[in-house]
């Protein structure tokens, strides 16, 4: 539903298309990427969500919708391209795939999307005459002299008339790296990946350049035609092999159901690696013709086709090495160390190995060749090795604490081991600390992971009631110290000072139970009301909380019961005053609101009303469209209208946004 423009919406979508545009700038016009692709991708399917729900946004000229691929390079002649060249719109699941399908239920042909820069072709009475980069879709680049130099693309075919050829030039994996140590040799910036480099090489006023690079080129459809004898588009990769292109015809496949479309997007994504050249998911076209032009195009993109991304980027490099991390509980996780490679415009050079028994199942060795995955903002991953170093043995897990020298644990229904020394080790009081610090625990400015590290290491913070005698005991040496200072060393007093009256939920954020989260710690404080309640707590009558099960009731029973924690929260209670919850609601175990009717009316200056109804309805609410007798509460933002009426007319209770914000705070 279109809805009228506010601020949020548009300050969020301004902030996007900033990041979105300069994203731009350094991909297409300096080949010099600086975040990965699926970062790139969230934000302008964002920006693109916003564009349809406030119509306006999409108006204006500083739009996704306005705006296909890069702006125009001045160095090169432009032209238009007689026929626009698009791009895909692109699909990331299955529910998006079948939402497609809906509309074009028809027999799809499905070709890889291969990561290369587009070029469009003309051929008139068989020669060609003239290659454009696909520049902003209208205008492009005269590329025919680079184009000439890259033997897959034929100079002469057997067509009469007009045909325009469009298909990717792209480098090899193999020749990319080569050509990457050819740059290393002659002390050259080194390209980011394939794409990059197929970019940089094809875009090179000097033609003789380009032909020095093993440029290769795929040719997959066509703009202006003047006679068109295909009926479909396998057909037409039929007569592009017959004319003398490349085609991707071997990864390609004819698809009637969406059973079938996703095993070929299965398969294709596991044999990815094996493929010679980068693709970074599937294009799904419609296969017949004249489908496809009824079907037509948006301002965008084909409605016939679309792009079906993989998840993830993918690269090759060598584990270096396998350290150890130790955790807040202990936990150790082995980190790889890489040889750094760049992967979808980010350098990575650390990576999880997840744990134990993951390295033993995938026999990780030191000095292997390996594939390491990323998607999005999650922490880099070790997928597979691909060759063993010579003289390799197994990797052997540490028995013993890499920071601590403590002996290592693996618990008999857990995969992780833990380091046993607890807050004795070091590294797990650090890990604690920076915990408890942090934002949605104590949240104490001016002590973050710098300082505390500093701070155990010199042996003055051992527990979390440690941080309130900072200042009373090292107070003298700490003003002598760099980077503090009388003023800081003030500042830290009266910051820690000001969380001496700490929420029972913060608290129990904070002194990091294992299971227990944010939204668990605000459950437990709605259910017990005090600190001294949930201590008492039997497991029994922890597992009747919906919400609770059986694992975390016995880890919070455990925390509670053990002498060590209970004598270190003692003492830290020493220095607190916790508030409990006000409307906490014993034996429910639930939030105030949960079961209640409530209808959303107005406008709320915080919250969109969809995330406010999401918010609600986390917290078990329903949410109705109007209002009866049978509602139980309102929540009227600015410029409420008729339900608002209603409500005061039915006697049902009327909430302002502030009621609204403190029933979901607690
Ligand atoms: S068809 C509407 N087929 O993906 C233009 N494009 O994200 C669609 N691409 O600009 C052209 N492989 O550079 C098509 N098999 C394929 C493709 C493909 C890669 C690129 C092309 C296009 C971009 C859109």
């Amino acid at each position: 539903m279109p809805k009228k423009l506010d601020l949020f919406a548009k300050t969020e979508h301004d902030a996007l298309m900033k990041s979105l545009r300069e994203w731009d700038i350094a991909y297409h016009t300096k080949d010099a990427p600086v975040v990965d692709d699926a970062t790139y991708d969230v934000a302008k399917r964002r920006a693109k969500e916003l564009e349809t729900e406030y119509p306006e946004l999409a108006a204006g000229k500083n739009s996704v919708a306005q705006n296909v691929g890069a702006p125009v390079s001045r160095e090169f002649k432009n032209y238009p391209h007689s026929i626009p060249m698009l791009s895909i719109s692109d699909v990331f699941t299955e529910d998006e795939v079948t939402d497609w399908l809906k509309k074009n239920p028809d027999e799809v042909f499905m070709e890889p999307k291969v990561d290369g820069v587009s070029f469009s072709a003309r051929y008139e009475n068989g020669i060609l005459i003239r290659a454009l980069t696909r520049g902003n879709g209208t205008l492009g680049e005269d590329i025919t002299e680079n184009i000439k130099t890259i033997a897959e693309v034929p100079q002469n075919i057997p067509v009469r008339g007009i045909i325009e050829i469009r298909g990717e030039v792209y480098l090899s994996r193999a020749d990319f790296f080569k050509l990457n140590e050819e740059a290393e040799t002659t002390g050259a910036k080194p390209f980011a990946n394939p794409r990059n480099a197929a970019a940089g090489s094809l875009r090179q006023l000097d033609p003789r350049i380009t032909a020095r690079r093993r440029l290769r080129a795929f040719a997959y459809t066509y703009g202006e035609v003047s006679t068109r004898d295909w009926a479909t588009q396998s057909e037409f990769f039929d007569r592009l092999e017959e004319w003398g292109f490349k085609t991707t015809r071997g990864w390609c496949k004819v698809a009637q159901t969406q059973e079938e479309i996703q095993a070929h997007y299965n398969h294709m994504m596991e044999i990815r690696s094996d493929i010679p050249f980068d693709i970074d998911g599937l294009v799904i076209k419609v296969n017949d013709i004249e489908t496809q032009e009824k079907l037509g195009a948006t301002a965008n993109s084909p409605r016939w086709e679309i792009a079906y991304k993989f998840p993830a980027a993918r690269g090759i490099t060598v584990l270096r090495d396998i350290t150890i991390q130790v955790g807040r509980t202990g936990v150790l996780t082995p980190v790889a160390e890489l040889e750094p490679i760049n992967i979808g415009g980010v350098v990575v050079s650390r990576a999880t190995l997840h744990n134990a028994d993951e390295i033993a199942r995938k026999d990780f060795r030191i000095g292997d060749r390996v594939v390491v995955q990323r998607a999005g903002d999650v922490i880099p991953q070790v997928v597979e090795t691909l060759e063993h170093a010579p003289n390799s043995r197994p990797y052997r897990f540490p028995t013993k604490c890499s920071v601590c020298g403590a002996d290592v644990v693996q618990e008999s229904d857990k995969v992780a081991r833990r380091c046993i020394n607890a807050l004795s080790c070091p590294a797990q009081l650090t890990r604690e600390l920076e915990h408890f610090v942090s934002r949605k625990g104590f949240d104490i400015e001016g002590l973050g992971s710098k300082q505390i590290e500093k701070f155990v290491e010199l042996g003055w913070l051992k527990s979390p009631a440690d941080i309130w005698k900072l200042v009373s005991a090292h107070g003298e040496v700490l003003r002598r110290m760099d980077g503090f200072g009388e003023k800081s060393v003030a500042n830290l007093d009266a910051s820690i000072r000001a969380r001496s009256k700490i929420d029972l939920h913060r608290l129990l954020f904070a002194i990091g139970i294992p299971e227990v989260g944010e939204a668990t710690a605000k459950l437990l404080a709605r259910e017990f009301g005090t600190l001294d309640a949930l201590r008492a707590a039997t497991k029994e009558r922890l597992t009747e909380i919906p919400g609770i099960g059986e694992v975390m009731a016995d880890e919070i029973t455990k925390f509670f019961n053990a002498a060590s924690t209970a004598a270190a929260l003692d003492e830290l209670l020493t220095h607190l005053a916790v508030k409990n919850p006000t409307n906490s609601t014993p034996g429910t175990g639930h939030s105030t609101l949960f079961d209640k009717k409530i209808v959303l009316t107005g406008t709320l200056a915080r919250h969109t009303r969809d995330k406010a109804r999401e918010i609600l309805e986390n917290l078990g609410a329903k949410v109705q469209t109007s209002v009866s007798a049978k509602t139980d509460i309102v929540i009227a933002g600015a410029d409420a209208g008729g339900k608002l009426d209603d409500a005061q007319k039915l006697g049902v209770t009327i909430w302002g946004e502030e009621e609204f914000e403190n029933a979901i705070e607690n």
